[in-house]
């Protein structure tokens, strides 16, 4: 087998600007759903009891909040796109799920647990407001469970971008660089002073294979690249991504399977008691 390349078309548009995403969700569930299935054992560190009222931060279309809900939880799913909130609605017509962003959800009465998955790493305007809006979503002595993209995710992928795009004549400065992938210690420092004790942390390398990509990584690049696609000459974005594709084939696709170079932040914070 060998590595698609951009000549297959891009399948689709996440349409990204100023920093917030629009998402193409069928295409999403279609060609990444290993967002999710990756992120089952973290269904499993979260633990949900019967009974116990959880929101999922981030919840895109859903699965996962069902998972969540299927282990008898009461969960609220929260996304920033309205298109996810429409298709989760649409898959999971028993679960509830909202539309709001990031830094100033609210629900009614205290969570037992906030859950996140690959999701706050989207979140980047204010990261202290999101950790703070979740510990006043959570009881005290409540959980924030989650994982999320963290320094040097994607590194790989973002430096053959920023040098396609610079071989274009385009500036690192003219991206409006969409994610927030924040060192272990800073992230640590922001949710001590949130109101969080961390109580479990790991960072680690995850390397995701984009097996459900007929196009390899021009479909990552085409649903989460496009700011970096926007920001090429006029009829150029195109070849940025073959460049991109050409320069980092060597690394992620060395043996004809694209695998993404994802490192993952994933913890555990329990909200202080307070008083
Ligand atoms: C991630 O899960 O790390 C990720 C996904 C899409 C774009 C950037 C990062």
């Amino acid at each position: 087998m060998s590595c698609p390349s951009a000549d297959g078309g891009a399948a689709g548009a996440g349409a990204v600007s100023g920093g917030e995403a629009t998402w193409d969700a069928g295409l999403y569930d279609r060609s990444f759903g290993f967002v999710s299935a990756f992120a089952t054992d973290m269904v499993d560190l979260l633990a949900p009891e019967p009974g116990e009222r959880i929101v999922d931060l981030g919840c895109g279309t859903g699965k996962l909040t069902a998972d969540i809900a299927a282990r008898g939880a009461d969960v609220i799913g929260i996304d920033g796109d309205e298109a996810m909130v429409e298709r989760a609605r649409a898959l999971h017509p028993d679960l509830t799920f909202e539309h709001a962003d990031g830094r100033d959800f609210a629900i009614e009465g205290l969570a037992d647990a906030v859950f996140s998955n690959a999701a706050l790493h989207w979140m980047k305007e204010e990261p202290a407001r999101v950790i703070a809006c979740v510990a006043r979503a959570l009881r005290p002595g409540g959980r924030f469970v989650a994982e999320m993209g963290a320094h040097r995710n994607i590194r790989i992928i973002t430096d053959a971008l920023y040098q396609a795009l610079a071989e274009e004549g385009v500036a690192a400065e003219a991206v409006d660089f969409p994610w927030y992938f924040p060192r272990t210690s800073h992230y640590v420092g922001l949710l001590e002073d949130g109101g969080f004790d961390v109580t479990q942390l790991r960072y680690f390398a995850r390397p995701t294979p984009l097996d459900d990509c007929p196009n390899g990584l021009a479909d990552w690049i085409a649903m989460f690249g496009q700011n970096f696609t926007d920001a090429a000459p006029p009829g150029r974005a195109q070849a940025v991504i073959e460049r991109t594709i050409a320069l980092s084939r060597d690394r992620l696709c060395p043996d004809g399977r694209w695998v993404t170079d994802y490192t993952r932040l994933r913890f555990v914070a329990v909200r202080v008691s307070e008083g």
